[in-house]
């Protein structure tokens, strides 16, 4: 595959379009999902669980539903409402462990508070945990052989491939330590031979962190969390952040239009790691259907 397009925000820097490479992406997933059914008799499947009404969370997990019917993977949509006790919510887990036509499972985090997050995800089979999170997934690729891998990382990796960036040998900052992004990002870019450092609440020095990356994964959650002029000349700089301003517009984590000055590569947000995150999830899911199978892929 070429690199996509190419676009420069107005500061200078190529744009990485997230939109662009992930509509590649479901493509490819839709051509290996058509191929699972035509060789298995059935469409690889995808439960989404949603416990509660969290807005942003209600607004991923329709984009979920309906990306995979546009991929020709059978949607199985599992809505609780947020006083679901915790045993009912394990009690359907076990219940998709259990079913044939169910090749992955997501649980869409957060779960309401009071239900022990790391009870129902532990419940997962680990050869449907098409979100990676897993201990069983999570300890493979930290031991550099990688099954199911956690969306959004493996959306930065795939884009920057996509784009030729170069991670062997380049010096990563990631900004953030989550179980979901920061941690499992920190293991892909070890995987791909960068020397890696992961920034947290307990980080002395940040801005001198951020200036020595040439490539930056922002995974905060808090709006132009990083100043642009903090970015590297010539860095390649993934914003994983979707923040809502006062005004009602989305942002990253990274000062877009000053970072945009600097660096030689840098995702919008929107269109960046979003759709990124959502393709890869449907790639997993039929990853997860051909590895059930029996397939090697
Ligand atoms: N909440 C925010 N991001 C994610 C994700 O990638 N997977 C799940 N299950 N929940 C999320």
């Amino acid at each position: 595959m070429g690199a996509p397009g190419e676009q420069r925000a107005a500061g200078g820097a190529r744009i990485l379009d997230g939109k662009a490479v992930a509509a590649r992406v479901r493509a490819q997933v839709a051509e290996r999902a058509a191929a699972f059914a035509a060789r298995f008799g059935r469409r690889p499947g995808l439960a989404v669980v949603q416990v509660g009404e969290d807005a942003a969370s209600s607004v991923y997990v329709r984009n979920k539903r309906k990306s995979s019917l546009e991929a020709g993977i059978e949607s199985f949509a599992h809505d609780l409402p947020a006083s679901t006790p915790e045993g009912e919510i394990l009690a359907l887990v076990q219940k998709l462990n259990a079913d044939p036509r169910v090749d992955g499972i997501l649980v869409q985090l957060p779960l309401p508070k009071g239900v022990d997050t790391n009870r129902i995800m532990d419940a997962v089979d680990p050869a449907k945990d098409v979100d990676g999170f897993h201990p069983v997934n999570t300890g493979l690729l930290a031991q550099k052989r990688p099954r199911l891998r956690p969306c959004t990382p493996f959306g930065v990796i795939r884009l920057a491939q996509e784009y030729g960036i170069e991670l062997t040998g380049a010096r990563a900052c990631v900004v953030g330590a989550s179980n979901i992004v920061g941690r499992p990002m920190a293991l892909e870019l070890l995987l791909a031979r960068a020397t890696v450092t992961v920034c947290h609440t307990g980080t002395r020095d940040l801005r001198a962190e951020v200036e020595r990356a040439e490539v930056v994964v922002a995974a905060v959650g808090k709006e132009d969390f990083i100043p642009g002029d903090w970015i590297r000349p010539g860095a390649a700089v993934f914003d994983v952040g979707i923040n809502r301003t006062a005004a009602g517009k989305l942002v990253g984590d990274v000062e877009f239009e000053r970072a945009a000055e600097r660096a030689a590569w840098i995702t919008p947000v929107p269109g960046g790691l979003g759709p990124m995150t959502i393709a890869m999830l449907l790639s997993n899911a039929v990853d997860a259907a051909y590895l059930r199978a029996g397939v090697h892929i």
